[in-house]
């Protein structure tokens, strides 16, 4: 009898529909005809780094028909989506076109809600201590959430290393198969945090919100401002000598008071500290009772969008085209179960922290079983078209659940790629040193002072 054959549009689709059928067959299926060469121009590495499959991306098509082949012995072994880039697709897919419970893609805990600074956009250094799980109950907790499907785990707060069992409980998830992120102010950084960095996070978040001292004591209640660059620089000469492969990302809240500070902000990113990514995010009014002081005004956030617009062909900004575009008035549909939110308790918040509709104690109940209930996934069901939030990264994780185009050039061509090239120039010493100035040569640089711009 000949082998059944599954006709796909992308890579993923095919293969995720050849999957189904062989399980509801009982026998092989192939998966060709995948456009996967239409992704495959200037990015030769592109497959490897996709899929975590040696061979060339342009012999794919070819690959799938053979009945031997990796990716079909990696079927049968159960285990093809053993990659995040793989079990995020099978995520999305199957939250797409099957009817079944829904498999959340990130999870975000605020492990700690106390802080070391007094931020005035941002409420949460009045939030008390309290009744913390351990780290045993932790190691469970996450357990649940790398169960219930999710991929990306962020460990935030208050300030995130004030835990001294961070580093402990990152490293744990990154075992489990998480690609663990965290938002840190940097003020901890310690020399010897450099190879546990390395070892435990993908994703290493630091908060920049100036280039200016007094703009720094202004927003934080204290000026972080010359200790935070010592810190990266120690951190990302470190990483470069060890050839550590976490991406150091800057984290830039706007606001009024560094609106206009765009081009020097990306300067210091990236030609003064080296670092290998940029994230902006507009001020949430809601964030404090301070916040709508800090608000930033039409023209600067046209200032803002035009800048880093015109800057994301030059460096690996992971914010996408649609995001800049559409800055402070997001179309989009939430989805709320594509994020899990446990709070410092270890009390999951549904659907998320804003609506915080229904608490479910971690510690008493088990993530895996809350979850699968028909009445929790009701409570997340009910909110698929909320939009309430103007954050990006609601906005972005909710286009990234339904939007495939969007994720394969937003999010993997737009952002990712540009971030591992970044990481990887940093890991081989092809960043140039020029007039005292490291520089990355992989990008074309174009004018990039406020004065050279051509912003009116
Ligand atoms: C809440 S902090 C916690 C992590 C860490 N303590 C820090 O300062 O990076 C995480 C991120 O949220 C940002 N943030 C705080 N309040 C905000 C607001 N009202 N709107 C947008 N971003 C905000 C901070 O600038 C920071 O980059
Ligand atoms: S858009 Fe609605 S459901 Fe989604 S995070 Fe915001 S408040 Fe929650």
């Amino acid at each position: 009898m000949p082998m059944p054959k599954i006709t796909g549009t992308d890579v993923a689709c095919s293969v995720f529909q050849a999957e189904q059928f062989e399980k509801t067959l009982g026998r092989p299926v192939i998966a060709e005809n995948c456009h996967a060469t239409k992704f495959i121009n200037g990015y030769e590495n592109w497959f490897e780094k996709l899929t975590g499959i040696d061979g060339n991306p342009l012999e794919f098509q070819e690959l799938m028909k053979t009945k031997n082949n990796i990716l079909s012995k990696k079927v049968k072994n159960g285990n093809m989506f053993d990659t995040n880039s793989l079990r995020f697709m099978y995520n999305h897919l199957q939250n797409r076109f099957l009817n079944s419970t829904k498999r959340p893609t990130y999870a975000y805990i605020i492990i700690e809600t106390i802080y070391n600074s007094k931020c005035n956009y941002c409420d949460m250094w009045g939030t008390k201590k309290g009744d913390q799980p351990n780290t045993e109950e932790w190691k469970g907790i996450i357990d649940d959430i790398r169960s219930v499907g999710v991929i990306s785990l962020t460990f935030s707060g208050g300030e995130p290393f004030l835990n001294r069992d961070l580093f402990e409980l990152a490293g744990y998830a990154k075992s489990k198969g998480l690609y663990t992120m965290v938002v840190t102010n940097m003020s901890l950084f310690n020399d010897d945090w450099i190879e546990k960095i390395a070892q435990n996070f993908d994703f290493f978040g630091i908060s920049i919100d100036s280039t200016k001292p007094e703009i720094y004591q202004e927003t934080r209640g204290v000026n972080w401002l010359e200790h935070t660059k010592q810190s990266v620089h120690k951190l990302m000469d470190g990483l470069a000598s060890i050839k550590g492969s976490t991406a150091v990302c800057a984290m830039v809240t706007v606001s009024n008071r560094n609106a206009y500070e765009m081009h020097d902000i990306l300067q210091m990113v990236f030609d003064d500290l080296n670092m290998d990514c940029i994230s902006f995010n507009l001020l949430d009014p809601k964030g404090s009772t301070t916040a709508k002081d800090f608000i930033p005004t039409e023209d600067q956030i046209r200032y803002y969008r035009q800048t880093i617009l015109e800057n994301k062909k030059i460096y690996p900004i992971l914010n996408s085209t649609r995001y800049l575009e559409q800055s402070g008035n997001y179309d989009y549909k939430c989805n709320p179960w594509k994020c899990v939110h446990i709070n410092h308790e270890g009390t999951l918040i549904a659907p998320c922290t804003f609506m915080n509709e229904k608490r479910f104690n971690l510690r008493e109940t088990r993530l895996l079983d809350v979850w699968n209930q028909k009445s929790t996934q009701e409570i997340y069901k009910h909110y698929d078209a909320c939009r309430s939030c103007n954050l990006g990264c609601i906005a972005e994780t909710a286009w990234s659940t339904y939007d495939l185009d969007f994720v394969i050039k937003e999010n993997f061509m737009g952002m990712i790629l540009p971030m591992w090239k970044r990481i990887g120039e940093r890991n081989h010493s092809k960043l140039k040193q020029e007039n005292g100035l490291i520089r990355n040569h992989f990008y074309e640089r174009k004018s990039h002072s406020k004065n050279e711009s051509h912003w009116k």
